[in-house]
């Protein structure tokens, strides 16, 4: 079948043609519509997971997946074939910018109903993130005020609509007005304002940024406040569940040493979130799209020959949402 991969670590990504994935009892076989693109994809490729995930070469890359269920395992009990379903499949298991992929059914969902597959390919990663950021870790109550940093990308659209949706008093940084619309009541144009001096008395922070906005995000939030980073840097909570051997785990827990001391002193703390697949927390995605609470924002779609350039629109920014590839 066909897919898109790349050979080794920093080389380009190129058509290629691949073994049919193996689909093993517990797994479900899905005919590609949709296929999201995701920041991780280029990370990957550039070799900046290889200590945590270490895929072997070649590898089809992409992380989010719409489709059509055509064939499922011995033991698959939540699916049948012709069934709609959406995922983010399991590190170790990615590979959606391909023509088919055997997925575990616990990292499945139905797609929502009430949007077409291009939608449903946008949300799988960012919403799983949005959702791990501000539900689980993060326990957004009615009332607190959450800053969501990079409103207008992938993971910033959910997140606005999720945090407004647990009855949060929401701020984002971001280039436009738009996200506005998602429900945002503070919008910080992050190339004319500073968002240290406009903000104040933050319950939680999510920051994608890292670096200098993760360091700053720490003095808006009140004693007791909350930044989750998802650009790193990782946390000993992280470099322990990711189950890294001793030295690894000292290396990677030290790599967030200084932006921790600095959390401590303020009376604020800092957690690292590296989301994971969830079918069951998709399902609850779903049914918050499917009651018109979460709307996807697809910035740009492109045909599934124009993967590597859909790769490339993401990397050069300026996009409101999500880009998509159709068409497997
Ligand atoms: N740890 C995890 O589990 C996890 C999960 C998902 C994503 N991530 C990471 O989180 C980051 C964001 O992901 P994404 O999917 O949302 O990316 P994305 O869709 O590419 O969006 C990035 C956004 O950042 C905005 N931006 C750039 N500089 C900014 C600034 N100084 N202040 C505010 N906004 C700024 C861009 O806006 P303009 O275009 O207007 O510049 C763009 O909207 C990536 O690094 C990604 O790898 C981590």
């Amino acid at each position: 079948m066909r897919a898109f991969v790349f050979d080794k670590y920093k080389q380009a990504v190129h058509e290629s043609d691949v073994p049919e994935p193996d689909v093993g009892d517990r797994d479900v076989l899905v005919s590609v519509v949709a296929a999201g693109v995701n920041q991780l994809d280029e990370k990957i490729r550039d070799g900046e997971f290889k200590a945590i995930l270490p895929y072997k070469t070649p590898l089809a890359l992409g992380h989010d997946v719409a489709g059509t269920v055509t064939r499922t395992g011995a033991r698959v009990t939540r699916f049948t074939a012709g069934d709609q379903v959406f995922a983010r499949p399991r590190d170790g298991r990615i590979g959606t910018f391909a023509e088919r992929i055997a997925i575990d059914e616990a990292d499945l969902a139905p797609a929502p109903a009430t949007i077409g597959p291009v939608e449903a390919a946008s949300l799988p990663l960012v919403a799983l993130t949005a959702w791990q950021a501000l539900v689980v870790k993060g326990n957004v109550k009615p009332g607190q005020k959450v800053l969501v940093h990079a409103g207008a990308g992938g993971v910033g659209t959910v997140a606005i609509q999720l945090a407004k949706h647990l009855g949060a008093q929401v701020a984002t940084t971001a280039s436009g007005e738009f996200v506005r619309d998602l429900g945002a009541d503070v919008v910080i144009d992050y190339r004319t304002q500073d968002f240290e001096t406009e903000l104040s008395g933050y319950d939680l922070v999510l920051d994608s940024l890292g670096g200098e906005n993760l360091e700053k995000s720490l003095r808006v939030l009140r004693p007791g406040g909350k930044a989750i980073g998802i650009s790193g840097p990782p946390d000993p909570a992280f470099a322990r569940a990711a189950g890294l051997n001793p030295v690894l785990r000292l290396a990677v827990s030290a790599l967030s040493g200084k932006i921790r001391r600095q959390a401590k002193k303020l009376g604020v703390s800092y957690e690292f979130l590296l989301m994971a697949a969830d079918g069951d927390q998709l399902r609850q995605i779903a049914a918050l799209v499917e009651d018109g609470t979460l709307r996807p924002v697809v910035g740009k779609t492109f045909p599934f020959d124009q993967t590597p350039q859909a790769l490339e629109a993401l990397a050069q920014g300026g996009l409101r949402g999500k880009v998509v590839i159709t068409g497997a």
